[in-house]
């Protein structure tokens, strides 16, 4: 048997870093990340043997919990069938007319067509290449603190992991391509209407995470996306609403189908939960704009592995099991952490607030509410490492990061909750203590 350390040790002479994505590294909360070689629903196993209650959920897609039978199944499945044909497939259709069915609100079906790509970052990059090839305009509005993904255009003052690294945005990121990319405070409808004024005739889309978890969860203002999608129309642009991690999350159709206020995105993008936890994400809009993809239209993307079987599988199965059963689950699990949390916090004196997006939540140590990236990056982070610190050592995994969200699956029971709560007051005092530096 190997250690935690040891594999890191390993890893770091083999892959920068010692990781494939940065947060995976554990540096802002100062500790050895876990190298795990088994899960099963709500549980991880690492190497040295050790289970931990789970709170990533693999970054969104273990909705079902880890290893759902129902799920590796499909795969299994899928795979005994042939690991990818460079061809279409039905799954691929029935994937797609899936995804379309349960987006709606009201009656009103905004994905009319989809097309599967392997990563969230493929898909919102892909929505800004076809906004543009439908608008013939290049600007694109972004929201500090919002991730949307690696491409170079949506680095800047970007959340996830560099807010984590506190990075403005990232080396080799051409200047002329950055200037494409108009990054305004989040939140800020006054912020949106000055950018519009000044640029509106420039501007192809405004791309929002249609409830920011990147920064931890900061809950659009009520009535927020849709004076967006109001303000962006009025100029002639498009809104990409991002639900890559609030899709299929939040609820049957993502927070698309619970915003307090009903409003018309343009081009959804999907991932995580879509997938089922193999690489999987999608783009959908109404067949007009979508068509515009090629073969079609005049707009370019592709993908060796797009639509690969064994996802499309995974993914089949996961939102053929987030039934309205699951998501009560789901939800109350949700629930029970979240207020578990916040009272331990509060009953160790430490200052802080539980922000929620439907099923989504995470800590903040502040005495307001952060409502956009600066407000989220005034708050005490200091606290949270030896918080963390604590869960991790009495067996419960919490995203390494204060700016991100905590995954709650439908698999988290009561055992599950029960030993996230019974570790939450010593972990709370952790942070009482907590210094600056
Ligand atoms: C809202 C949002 N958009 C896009 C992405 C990028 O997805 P991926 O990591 O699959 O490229 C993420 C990933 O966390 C995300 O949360």
């Amino acid at each position: 048997m190997t250690t935690n350390q040891q594999e890191f040790d390993r890893a770091r002479g083999a892959m920068p870093g010692g990781v494939n994505s940065p947060v995976r590294a554990f540096g802002s909360v100062a500790e050895t990340p876990r190298f795990f070689v088994s899960a099963s629903g709500p549980y991880v196993t690492d190497v040295e043997g050790r289970e931990y209650v789970d709170l990533v959920g693999s970054w969104g897609p273990a909705i079902l919990g880890h290893a759902h039978p129902a799920v590796v199944k499909a795969v299994q499945d899928a795979a005994g069938r042939g690991l990818g044909f460079g061809a279409s497939t039905p799954g691929e259709t029935e994937l797609a007319e899936l995804i379309a069915a349960r987006v709606t609100r009201d009656g009103s079906h905004p994905v009319e067509r989809v097309r599967l790509v392997s990563t969230g970052t493929e898909a919102t990059m892909t929505a800004i290449r076809l906004a543009r090839g439908a608008t013939g305009r290049d600007l694109v509005v972004k929201f500090a603190g919002h991730y949307h993904g690696h491409s170079d255009g949506l680095l800047a003052e970007a959340g996830s992991g560099v807010a984590t690294l506190a990075m403005p945005g990232s080396a080799g990121v051409p200047a002329a391509i950055a200037a494409q990319t108009l990054v305004i405070p989040y939140n800020d409808l006054g912020a949106v209407r000055e950018v519009f004024a000044a640029r509106g005739d420039e501007i192809a889309a405004v791309i929002v995470e249609a409830a920011p978890a990147n920064m931890g969860i900061v809950p659009p203002a009520h009535g927020f996306n849709a004076a967006l999608a109001d303000i962006a129309h009025a100029h002639g642009a498009l809104l990409i609403l991002d639900e890559v991690l609030t899709g299929f999350r939040v609820g049957p159709a993502g927070w698309y189908g619970i915003d307090p206020v009903p409003f018309a995105p343009d081009l959804i993008t999907f991932g995580k939960v879509v997938g089922g936890g193999l690489p999987l994400a999608a783009i959908g809009g109404p067949a007009a704009l979508m068509e515009l993809l090629a073969p079609l239209g005049p707009v370019y993307q592709a993908g060796t592995l797009s639509g690969n079987p064994l996802a499309v599988a995974a993914g089949r199965a996961t939102l053929d099991h987030l039934d309205s059963a699951a998501y009560a689950r789901l939800d109350a699990a949700s629930t029970a952490i979240a207020e578990a949390a916040a009272s331990a916090l509060s009953a160790a004196g430490v200052t802080h607030v539980l922000q929620r997006s439907g099923n989504l939540f995470s800590i903040q140590f502040a005495a307001e509410a952060p409502t956009d990236y600066d407000t989220v990056k005034a708050q005490q982070a200091f606290r949270y490492p030896p918080f963390f610190r604590s869960m991790l050592a009495q067996g419960v995994s919490l995203p390494p990061s204060v700016f991100e969200a905590w995954f709650v699956s439908a698999s988290h029971d009561d055992e599950a909750v029960s030993r996230i709560v019974a570790a939450l007051p010593a972990a709370a005092r952790a942070a009482a203590e907590a210094t600056p530096g």
